[in-house]
């Protein structure tokens, strides 16, 4: 499952094509590892409004600085344009930004922090729902594998924004680009406070669907990685493949179809009995039965909508029942870049994860307790469902979006684990994307 056209752009004559054609050129993406620092370089803080951006940076480790120095190389680019309160002010942007642009590294990032257009009136509204257009396009232009992404803070929440940094201005943010994200919006708007940054989950259980191969075995590897008990669910059919993941995880293997009528009873009761609780539900276990709705058998219908959606509604309401979610939880929906942009032959599968965007929105409001619900929405993560995908759709399929590739299933389990970071009390009711900021959908 190489990318081969990746390796091909690195060969003499490969080089030679993409200068001369103009052909994507997709940059080798930093990628976190353990031991690493957060941010390998400085980051510069621009901007002035309602946030403590450097007092973040600095506790976080993060070297930063309000001073371009001359032949400097930057890591990342941090604005708070909370403070524009008008069009006009928007030059602001331009005034920070144009400077730096030549002086950043591959890979860098670039977080704008604003306040969110619909708790705004008047001029403050239109300028702050302008900063969308700045970071998407930047985000499509910056190239060399950066990233740029916007960050609405609402009123309240000024001081929970240390996770989001931490994740969006690190490597564990490779392939999220072009993303707006709410922080306060909904639910509490205080962070619970995190002492280590290095084991963040530690404690914490975590369950897993689908846990035995893909995008779900990374989330169970990360999640172990920052500290948390992993308890990973599959079908009867991965039982080994799941109990020897688990094994070299330490954790708990349930084997069950999660579309069973009982599934959702067995799990909260084996999480009470075998736990005492759960901290972290990440429902990542789907299905494709791709057909035309011409062609659609009802069962290919059914089966797409029982796995993606109907499961992870009926499990999170059964543990949410039996008090089963500790304080502080937090709920992890996977949907689709294909529930928000649709695709041709994903009526079935488009229609589970748009569902899955609901099924966060519905919840987002009604969870006390400092529990959250969060979505990813992958675009184009190379596992064996993508192996699936005839060549040709494939090479195209992992070119169509601002990084040129295709992403890695540790992009999507990066991404949950900075829902499930304690610290992310304050980022709930979110949808984003892991899709090297895709060209289809909005
Ligand atoms: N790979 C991608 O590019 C991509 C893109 C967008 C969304 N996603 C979503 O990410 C998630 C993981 O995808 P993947 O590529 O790792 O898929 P995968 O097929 O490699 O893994 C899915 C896992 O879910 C398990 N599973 C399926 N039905 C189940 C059931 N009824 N009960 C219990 N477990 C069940 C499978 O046994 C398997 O281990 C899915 O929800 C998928 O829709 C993937």
């Amino acid at each position: 499952m190489s990318d081969r056209y990746q390796a091909f752009t690195k060969s003499p004559i490969g080089k030679l094509l993409v200068k001369n054609l103009g052909l994507p050129d997709p940059v080798k993406l930093d990628r976190w590892t353990e031991g690493a620092p957060l941010v390998d370089g400085t980051v510069v803080v621009g901007g002035n409004g309602r946030l403590a951006l450097t007092e973040s940076l600095d506790g976080l480790g993060i070297a930063n600085t309000t001073e371009k120095a001359d032949g400097e190389k930057y890591k990342g680019l941090v604005f708070d344009a909370t403070g524009i309160t008008n069009s006009s002010e928007l030059g602001e942007l331009a005034k920070f930004f144009t400077p730096l642009m030549r002086s950043l590294t591959n890979c860098a990032r670039v977080v704008v922090l604003g306040s969110a257009p619909e708790l705004l009136k008047g001029e403050k509204r239109v300028a702050q729902r302008a900063l969308e257009g700045f970071t998407r396009s930047l985000g499509k232009e910056i190239g060399k594998g950066s990233t740029v992404q916007l960050v609405y803070v609402a009123p309240g929440a000024e001081t929970s924004v240390d996770s989001t940094l931490a994740f969006l201005l690190s490597p564990k943010s490779a392939y999220v680009s072009g993303q707006v994200i709410r922080i306060g919006a909904k639910g509490e708007k205080k962070a619970v406070a995190l002492k280590d940054w290095e084991r963040p989950l530690a404690g914490k259980i975590a369950i897993v669907t689908g846990a035995s191969r893909g995008i779900g075995e990374q989330i169970a590897r990360v999640l172990h990685r920052d500290g948390a008990t992993i308890l990973g669910i599959d079908v009867p059919q991965a039982a080994s493949e799941l109990q020897s993941v688990m094994k070299e995880l330490n954790g708990d293997s349930l084997t069950l179809d999660i579309t069973h009528s009982d599934a959702p009873q067995r799990i909260a009761h084996h999480v009470k009995e075998s736990h005492g609780g759960v901290d972290i539900v990440v429902h990542n276990a789907g299905i494709t039965r791709d057909k035309k709705l011409a062609n659609m058998a009802q069962d290919r219908w059914d089966s797409v909508i029982a796995v993606n959606l109907t499961a992870p509604e009926l499990i999170t309401r059964a543990l949410l029942e039996a008090g089963a979610i500790n304080k502080n939880g937090r709920v992890v929906g996977v949907a689709s870049i294909a529930g928000i942009a649709g695709n041709v032959g994903q009526t079935n599968y488009a229609t589970s994860k748009a569902g899955v965007i609901g099924f966060v929105d519905s919840l987002a409001d009604e969870l006390k307790d400092g529990i959250t619900i969060n979505a990813v929405a992958p675009g184009f993560i190379v596992t064996q469902m993508t192996a699936a995908v005839p060549f040709a759709t494939r090479e195209v399929g992992q070119r169509l979006n601002a990084m040129s590739q295709g992403g890695l299933p540790i992009d999507v389990a990066e991404t949950i684990a900075w829902y499930a970071n304690p610290a992310s009390t304050a980022v709930n009711g979110n949808v984003v994307r892991v899709c090297g900021q895709m060209m289809l959908g909005a």
